[in-house]
């Protein structure tokens, strides 16, 4: 034994790393476990970072080729350099992995590299090159996060067939490229090499893209993206992807069952959900049964086996980085013997996609399957001031109150910018905003977050700009 520890984390995510500052503000003895080389998780290296690097340089490349004319902007020569776009990617990922590193030492976590699995009640052992370290710790956090759920007879090779993984790191743009899954990857990096000149077919099982978003909001997206140019094939079910030397054949049939189809491609990125990662672990040392998707259950971050806690994508809830980042802040209070609490329904959704899609709370279905009464406001951006003059008027808001006390209960929207907008919502449902609230709350002119105020009006009959 080396040391012994008030909480030993074993991975170095959003969950896991904002558990370790937390820890470390409060006094606790703490080290973590990563074996990745660098700190930040699935997020920081190969998710939300590098994910947003791309959607962003490529905004500007479409605009640019799109946009800028139709402003008085003239540009020549205009190209795309990917290995730049690359670079400037790894650039956003080693300084924010870097800065993950800083934390660790300002807050006096150590770091242990290398992969972690728990020996037993209290004990953590670390195996890398070095060799093993056994650490011994009053409180173990699981935070292991979530790998790339796979398909079967599609085997991902990260070249041609890609994880999200791969499809972040193409050296080049795909003339054909097939998404399987209309889901928050998919759209999203399917927009990226869409807008870098692939031709993008996006297969999916269901008969609606975005599972779990507000099926109205799902739908108009779905109109603008095939507005933009993808072709997407709904209801179909992947049978397989045969890999040709020098091309890809994806076959699929309807989901309710039909006829084979095959399509052809340069890549395939399948991005069908993924799964939490507790492989190798040493859970049966502790008695903790994953569930057959390896879900690990919690009950305030607890697990059943006394001292072992859970945060972030390897435990129940939504896949994404600030409910892990909020679990493990909380995690670490109640460790400490405070309060720590995540209100599981204000938790933001938001695909960066051109326009936004953003979420929080219920959904009209949800609603409607709890037989709760509500009341709609609605507001397009082809009437907001600003959406106009920028022309941008893709999209709208969408509030829903309670239809007895007013309380807002959903926020649901699509448009430029509405990732950053959301956020208004969330402190209002947060207060327990009535809608007459955000209603009777001055918003700048001109800006886009008028939308919200004219929908929140809406909610009572009394929008003004319609
Ligand atoms: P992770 O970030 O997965 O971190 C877990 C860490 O544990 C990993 O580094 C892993 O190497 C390490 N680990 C696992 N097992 C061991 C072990 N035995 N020993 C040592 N280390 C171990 N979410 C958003 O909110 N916004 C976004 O924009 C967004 N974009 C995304 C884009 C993509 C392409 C992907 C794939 C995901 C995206 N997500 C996004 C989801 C987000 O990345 C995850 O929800 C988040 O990273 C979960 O954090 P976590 O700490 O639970 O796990
Ligand atoms: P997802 O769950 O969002 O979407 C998967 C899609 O694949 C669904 O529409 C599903 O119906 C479909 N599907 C499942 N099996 C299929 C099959 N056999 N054939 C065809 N379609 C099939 O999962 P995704 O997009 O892989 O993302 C994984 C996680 O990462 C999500 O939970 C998400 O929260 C997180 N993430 C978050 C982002 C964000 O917050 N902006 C960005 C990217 C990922």
């Amino acid at each position: 034994m080396t040391d012994t520890y008030d909480v030993v984390i074993i991975g170095a995510g959003p969950g896991g790393y904002n558990c370790a500052i937390r820890c470390g503000q409060l006094g606790l003895k703490t080290a973590i476990i990563e074996k990745r080389s660098t700190l930040g998780g699935t997020c920081l290296n190969v998710g939300c970072i590098p994910s947003k690097a791309m959607l962003h340089a490529s905004e500007y490349y479409e605009a640019a080729a799109k946009d800028f004319a139709g402003l008085g902007i003239e540009v020549t020569g205009l190209k795309a350099n990917i290995d730049q776009m690359q670079k400037q990617k790894a650039d956003a990922v080693g300084g924010l992995t870097a800065g993950v590193a800083f934390l660790m030492k300002k807050h006096k976590v150590t770091v242990f590299s290398g992969v972690g699995r728990i020996a037993g009640a209290g004990r953590v052992i670390v195996t890398s090159a070095a060799g093993e370290v056994a650490l011994s710790a009053r409180n173990i956090v699981i935070a292991t996060g979530s790998e790339p759920a796979s398909l079967p007879g599609v085997e991902i090779d990260e070249e041609r067939v890609v994880s999200s993984t791969g499809a972040l790191a193409l050296k080049q743009t795909p003339k054909r490229m097939i998404l399987i899954g209309a889901g928050v990857i998919g759209l999203e990096l399917g927009s990226v090499w869409r807008r870098l000149g692939s031709e993008v077919i996006v297969v999916e099982y269901l008969d609606r893209i975005l599972p779990g978003a507000d099926a109205e909001l799902a739908k108009q997206a779905q109109r603008v993206f095939a507005k933009q140019g993808m072709d997407f094939r709904l209801g179909m079910k992947v049978t397989g992807v045969e890999k040709l030397k020098s091309k890809l054949k994806l076959s699929m049939e309807p989901s309710a069952g039909g006829a084979t189809e095959v399509l052809d491609a340069d890549v395939v990125l399948v991005a069908i959900g993924r799964r939490p990662w507790t492989e190798g672990l040493g859970l049966e040392t502790v008695g903790i049964q994953p569930d057959r998707r390896g879900v690990i259950a919690n009950t305030h971050f607890r697990t059943s086996a006394p001292g072992v806690w859970v945060v972030g994508d390897v435990t129940t809830g939504p896949m994404l980085a600030h409910k892990a980042e909020d679990e493990g802040s909380a995690c670490a209070e109640l460790i400490a013997g405070k309060a720590g609490h995540v209100d599981y329904d204000i938790i933001p959704g938001v695909v960066y996609t051109k326009p936004e899609i953003a979420w929080v709370g219920k959904t009209e279905e949800d609603l409607k399957a709890a037989g709760v009464a509500y009341k709609v406001g609605k507001f397009p951006f082809s009437a907001n001031s600003r959406a106009r003059t920028n022309h941008e008027t893709d999209g709208f808001v969408k509030i829903l109150a309670d239809a007895a006390t007013d309380r807002i209960l959903g926020a649901h929207m699509m448009g430029v910018g509405v990732g950053e907008m959301i956020g208004e919502m969330c402190v209002a449902m947060e207060f327990g905003a009535s809608s007459e609230d955000v209603a009777r709350t001055s918003h700048a002119h001109p800006t886009m977050t008028e939308a919200i105020r004219q929908a929140a009006m809406g909610v009572e009959g009394w929008t003004m700009q319609m």
